[in-house]
């Protein structure tokens, strides 16, 4: 499949998990890709995987809390490609604790990432976007849907992702912009691994079985992903919340 043909995207997170999966997955659909991270060492890679594929890509450091660097990379990708077909926010962190225990600096910089830097990024897109009848998919997470114990911040940040996504749908319809939120479950990325889930926590409130019995991948994400940001699939989705996690919720 050549579903993205003579497309830009411009995409965060792209250094590691599910950005990275999602670089490659939209280039080698034929995507001319803009990746955007704070790690060099990763975004280096996933340029270099992409152009061993044959694909095409370029990347820039990117702290998408900071609305002067969102702004450098949009100017910096409409340089290098003279137009924005698709933006993928994928760029994220957590940190998970009792609610009690997470300090004004936790809540900030999870909000100032996750939502801000969405935000950041949506709101300097949307003239591009209307301009190329293009669209958004901004990776949210099952914890905008249910309780994520543990996740208040975290589970925040995503519910404003998940909120501001419906409101540029509805907004931008008529104007030809689609946006969407992926949320995954459980997937196996360093995310899982800097959770930092404390020793005493109430265990009983942590399973949450899904109904496929196993984690996810980063390419399950990817392929979600690839599909509705397409024309061809997914020309008729907007305003929705694509849920990617096994059947967990359900
Ligand atoms: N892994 C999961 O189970 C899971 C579940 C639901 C949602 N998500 C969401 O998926 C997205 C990707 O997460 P992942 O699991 O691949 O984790 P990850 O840690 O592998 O990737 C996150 C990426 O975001 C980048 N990043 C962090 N702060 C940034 C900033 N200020 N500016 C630009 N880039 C920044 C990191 O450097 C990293 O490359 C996140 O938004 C996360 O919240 C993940």
């Amino acid at each position: 499949m050549n579903r993205f043909n003579d497309k830009v995207i411009l995409l965060t997170g792209a250094s590691a998990g599910i950005g990275a999966a999602t670089a490659k997955r939209l280039a080698a659909e034929g995507g001319q890709l803009f990746c955007l991270d704070v790690v060099e060492e990763g975004l280096n890679q996933t340029v270099a995987d992409i152009k061993n594929g044959g694909g095409k890509a370029e990347a820039l450091i990117c702290d998408v809390s900071n609305v002067d660097s969102v702004k450098a990379a949009v100017t910096a990708c409409l340089e290098s490609y003279g137009r924005i077909d698709v933006l993928v926010n994928v760029a994220g962190v957590i940190k998970l604790d009792h609610a009690v225990n997470i300090t004004d600096e936790l809540w900030h910089r999870m909000i100032s990432i996750n939502l801000t830097g969405t935000f950041y990024m949506c709101r300097e897109c949307l003239p591009q976007l209307e301009a190329s009848k293009g669209n958004i998919v901004n990776i949210s997470s099952t914890s905008a849907i249910r309780g994520l114990p543990y996740g208040i911040a975290y589970g925040a940040s995503k519910g404003g992702v998940s909120a501001l996504t419906k409101s540029i749908a509805v907004e931008y319809g008529k104007k030809g912009v689609r946006a969407n939120t992926v949320c995954p479950g459980s997937i196996l990325t360093n995310m899982q691994k800097d959770s930092g889930l404390p020793d005493d926590i109430d265990w009983n409130l942590i399973p949450r079985i899904s109904a496929l019995d196993e984690f996810g991948v980063p390419e399950d994400i990817a392929g979600v992903v690839a599909m509705v940001a397409s024309e061809q699939d997914g020309k008729h989705i907007t305003g929705t919340e694509l849920i990617v996690d096994g059947g967990t919720v359900a």
